[in-house]
C-alpha cells in the first residue's frame, strides 16, 4: 500500500492533544525567519543571498502564484500515489534534496552533508550530494543508507581530476552523475562581496578536493595540512567554462545516468539529448548565478516539451507543497527543494530536514486528495493548471 504522507497532520494534530507542539515551523517564512536568526552571519548571507538585486531569485518563488490547480469533486482520492520512476530507480515520492556547497557549514556541529544524508536515509527522498562537501563523498554516501545519492559534479579544468570525482562517486555507490552548468563562475552576489565571503577560499567545504587522488598528487610539494596550498590549487581549478564539444567525454567517462543541471532553453535541452544524457534539469540555481533572468518554472514547460518524454527535474523557488504539485503538474519528473531543507538543517539537523520534506509532502498529498487528483498522471492532465 502506498504511504500517505498527508498522515503527518495526524501525527501533529495528535501530539496537540497532550499539549505537544510541532517543534519546527510549519510555513516558509517562519521556517526561513528562524533559520536566518540561528546562523551565523556569513553563513546566512551565502544561503539566503542571491546575484545582482535578487529579482530573479524573488521571481522564482511569485511565478508560482501565476498558476492555480482546477478542484475536481466526487473523485474519491482517499489514496494518492505520489511515487516516481526515475533512471530505474523506485521512489515513495517525487522530491528530492538539491545539491547545496556548504551545506555541511548550515549545521550546528559543521557536518551538515551528513546529516541530510541521514534525514535522506529516514524519508526516502533522495539526495544530490554537491561536490563541494564538509565530509568526503564516501562518508557522505554512507549515511545514505538504501536510499539512493546522486552526485553533483563542478567539472574541474583538470580532466583527471573530474574522472577521479566521478570514479569515485560510482564506487561509493552513487546513482547517477548530475553535471551543473551554470556555475563555472560566480555570479555577482553583493551580500557575499559585502562581507568580504565566499567559504571556499577560506578552505571550507572542499573535502572531495582534499581527499582526492589526483588533487593531492598536484600538491605533491605541499605537505597534507597545508590549507593554503590547497585553496591556491583549487582556484586554479574550479571553474572550467565547458561547451557542447566536452559533453561527448562527459557522457564517455561514465555508465550511470547522466543529468545536465542549468538547462532552461528548448534547443539545449535537443542538444543535451543529442549528447546521449539521460536527463535535464531545468533550474536556474535559485537566482544565485545570474540577475535578470525567466523564472525558472516559466522556463520548464518548454523544456519539458522539447525534452520528450526524458525525465526533467526541476528546482528554484519550490516553497510549499502546493509549489511542489505545481511543477509536478507542469511535467517535472521529479521537484527539488534547496534553501527549505538548508534551513531545516541550520534549526534542527537531520530531524529540521525531516520535519521540512514531511510537511511539503503532506501539504501535497492533501492538496491531491482535497482537489481529487489521486495520482501525477492525473494533476498532468489536460486542463488540471490553469494559469492565473
Ligand atoms: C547555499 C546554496 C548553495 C548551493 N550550492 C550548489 C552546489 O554546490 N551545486 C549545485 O549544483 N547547486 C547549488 N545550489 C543550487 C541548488 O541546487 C538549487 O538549484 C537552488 O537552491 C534552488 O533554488 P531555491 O533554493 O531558491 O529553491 C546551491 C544553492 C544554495 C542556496
Amino acid at each position: 500500500m502506498t504511504r500517505q504522507f498527508g498522515d503527518y497532520q495526524n501525527e501533529i494534530y495528535f501530539d496537540g492533544l497532550f499539549g505537544v507542539l510541532p517543534k519546527y515551523p510549519l510555513e516558509f517564512a517562519g521556517l526561513e525567519a528562524a533559520a536566518l536568526a540561528a546562523l551565523p552571519p556569513s553563513i546566512r548571507s551565502y544561503v539566503a543571498g542571491g546575484a545582482g538585486d535578487e529579482h530573479t531569485q524573488r521571481a522564482n518563488v511569485t511565478a508560482f502564484r501565476r498558476w492555480g490547480l482546477v478542484p475536481r469533486m466526487l473523485v474519491g482520492a482517499a489514496r494518492r500515489d505520489l511515487s516516481v520512476r526515475l533512471f530505474g530507480l523506485e521512489l515513495p515520492s517525487p522530491l528530492f534534496l538539491a545539491p547545496i556547497g556548504v551545506i555541511g557549514l548550515c549545521a550546528q556541529d559543521g557536518h551538515g552533508d551528513l546529516a541530510t544524508a541521514r534525514a535522506a536515509a529516514r524519508t526516502g527522498v533522495p539526495m544530490i550530494a554537491s561536490t563541494l562537501t564538509v565530509d568526503p563523498m564516501e562518508q557522505v554516501a554512507a549515511e545514505l543508507g538504501d536510499v539512493p545519492g546522486l552526485f553533483q559534479l563542478y567539472t574541474p579544468t583538470d580532466r583527471a581530476l573530474a574522472e577521479s570525482l566521478v570514479h569515485r562517486a560510482e564506487a561509493a555507490g552513487f546513482r547517477g552523475i548530475v553535471v551543473t552548468l551554470d556555475t563555472w563562475v560566480t555570479g555577482w552576489r553583493p551580500r557575499d562581496l559585502a562581507v568580504g565571503n565566499f567559504p571556499q577560499l577560506r578552505g571550507q567545504a572542499l573535502a572531495n578536493y582534499t581527499s582526492d587522488p589526483v588533487f593531492r598528487a598536484r600538491l605533491a610539494k605541499a605537505p597534507e595540512e597545508d590549507l593554503q596550498a590547497a585553496v591556491a590549487e583549487w582556484v586554479g581549478l574550479f571553474g572550467n567554462p565547458l561547451t557542447w564539444d566536452d559533453l561527448a567525454w562527459l557522457r564517455s567517462i561514465t555508465r550511470l545516468p547522466l543529468i545536465l543541471k542549468g538547462i532552461c532553453h528548448p534547443e539545449d535541452v535537443r542538444r543535451a539529448r543529442d549528447g546521449g544524457v539521460d536527463g535535464v534539469y531545468c533550474s536556474n540555481h535559485g537566482g544565485r548565478q545570474a540577475d535578470g533572468g525567466l523564472p525558472a518554472l516559466d522556463a520548464l514547460p518548454a523544456v519539458v516539451e522539447a525534452a520528450a518524454g526524458l525525465p526533467v527535474l526541476f528546482d528554484s523557488g519550490v516553497r510549499t507543497g502546493a509549489d511542489v504539485v505545481k511543477a509536478l503538474a507542469l511535467g517535472a519528473a521529479a521537484v527539488g527543494i534547496g534553501r527549505p531543507y538548508a534551513y531545516g538543517l541550520a534549526l534542527g539537523g537531520a530531524d529540521g530536514v525531516v520535519h521540512v520534506l514531511r510537511s511539503l509532502l503532506a501539504e501535497a498529498d492533501l492538496i491531491m486528495a482535497v482537489d481529487g487528483y489521486p495520482t501525477l498522471a492525473d494533476l498532468r492532465a489536460e486542463g488540471a493548471l490553469r494559469r492565473v
